[in-house]
C-alpha cells in the first residue's frame, strides 16, 4: 500500500485528480467507483475543473456509487444521490445513464443488489475505486464485522456510524439502513484510492496501515490490494 501525506486540502485533492486524469486518459469509457462524505469533495471540484477546463470528459465513463442510505427519497438532501448530483453530475459532462447509485428503497432490497452487483460485472472490472474511511473504519458501509463481506448488500449503521453521520440531518432522522459494495466488490478494482483527511480518521489511519488486517478494520483489508494509494493530510497521518 502506497502513503502519500499532503500539507494541504488542494494539493491532496489535486494529486487524487490526476489518478482520475491518467485514468480517463489512457481509457475514455472507464469505468469509476466512487463515494461520498466530505472527504471527495475537494477532488470533486477539481475534477469538475479540469473537465470544464477540456482537460478531461466523462461523455463515455461509466460510474457506480459506493452506497446509498435506505428509506430516504432519493431526492432527500442527505441522499448521496443528491450528493452526487450537487458535487459532480450536475456539472460535468456525463450521461445521466452512466450514472449509477443503489436504490435505498427497492421494494425489494436483495433483488435490487444482485442487479447492482450484475451491472458492475457487466460493465467489467473498475478501474479506479476512489473511497473515504468511517473514523471506526469502514469503506462505503462496510462497518466492522465478524467477517468481510463480497457483494452490494443492505446493512444496520453501526452506532458510531450514526453518530458521525447525525450532523448532516438536521431536519429529519438518519436512516438506520444503508445499501453497500462490499469488500469484494471494492478490492475487484484495479486500483483504489482513499482520502483521508483531519485527526478524527487518525485512529482508523494507524488501524488500516499498522493493526491486524481484520474484518473489525475493514479498511485493513486495502493492504491486500495490489495498488491501492492512501492519501492523507498531516493529521489523519499523525498516529503513523
Ligand atoms: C460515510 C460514507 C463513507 C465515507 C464516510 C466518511 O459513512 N458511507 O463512504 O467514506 O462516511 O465520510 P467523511 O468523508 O464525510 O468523513
Amino acid at each position: 500500500m502506497e502513503i502519500k501525506v499532503f500539507e494541504n486540502d488542494s494539493d491532496l485533492a489535486r494529486c487524487a485528480a490526476d489518478y482520475f486524469e491518467e485514468t480517463i486518459t489512457a481509457k475514455p469509457d472507464a469505468v469509476l467507483g466512487l463515494a461520498t462524505g466530505a472527504s471527495p469533495v475537494e477532488t470533486y471540484k477539481e475534477l469538475i475543473r479540469r473537465c470544464k477546463a477540456g482537460r478531461i470528459s466523462f461523455k463515455k465513463v461509466t460510474t457506480f456509487n459506493l452506497d446509498e442510505y435506505c428509506d430516504l427519497p432519493r431526492d432527500d438532501k442527505n441522499s448521496y444521490y443528491t450528493f452526487m448530483r450537487e458535487n459532480l453530475f450536475d456539472k460535468i459532462d456525463i450521461p445521466a445513464e452512466n450514472v449509477h447509485i443503489e436504490d435505498g428503497n427497492a421494494a425489494d432490497p436483495d433483488a435490487e443488489c444482485r442487479a447492482y452487483d450484475e451491472k458492475i460485472k457487466a460493465a467489467g472490472r473498475i478501474d479506479l475505486q476512489l473511497l473515504g474511511i468511517g473514523t471506526n473504519g469502514h469503506i462505503g458501509f462496510n462497518e466492522p464485522a465478524e467477517a468481510f463481506t463480497e457483494g452490494t448488500f443492505r446493512i444496520r449503521l453501526s452506532e458510531s456510524t450514526v453518530k458521525a453521520n447525525s450532523r448532516y440531518f438536521t431536519d429529519s432522522a438518519m436512516p438506520e439502513y444503508a445499501v453497500t459494495m462490499g469488500i469484494g466488490s471494492i478490492m475487484r478494482a484495479k486500483r483504489i484510492l482513499l482520502i483521508a483527511t483531519g485527526a478524527a480518521k487518525a485512529e482508523a489511519i494507524r488501524n488500516t496501515v499498522k493493526g491486524p488486517i481484520s474484518p473489525a478494520c475493514p479498511a485493513s483489508v486495502l493492504r491486500l490490494h495490489p495498488d491501492a494509494v492512501l492519501l492523507l493530510d498531516a493529521e489523519a497521518a499523525a498516529l503513523l
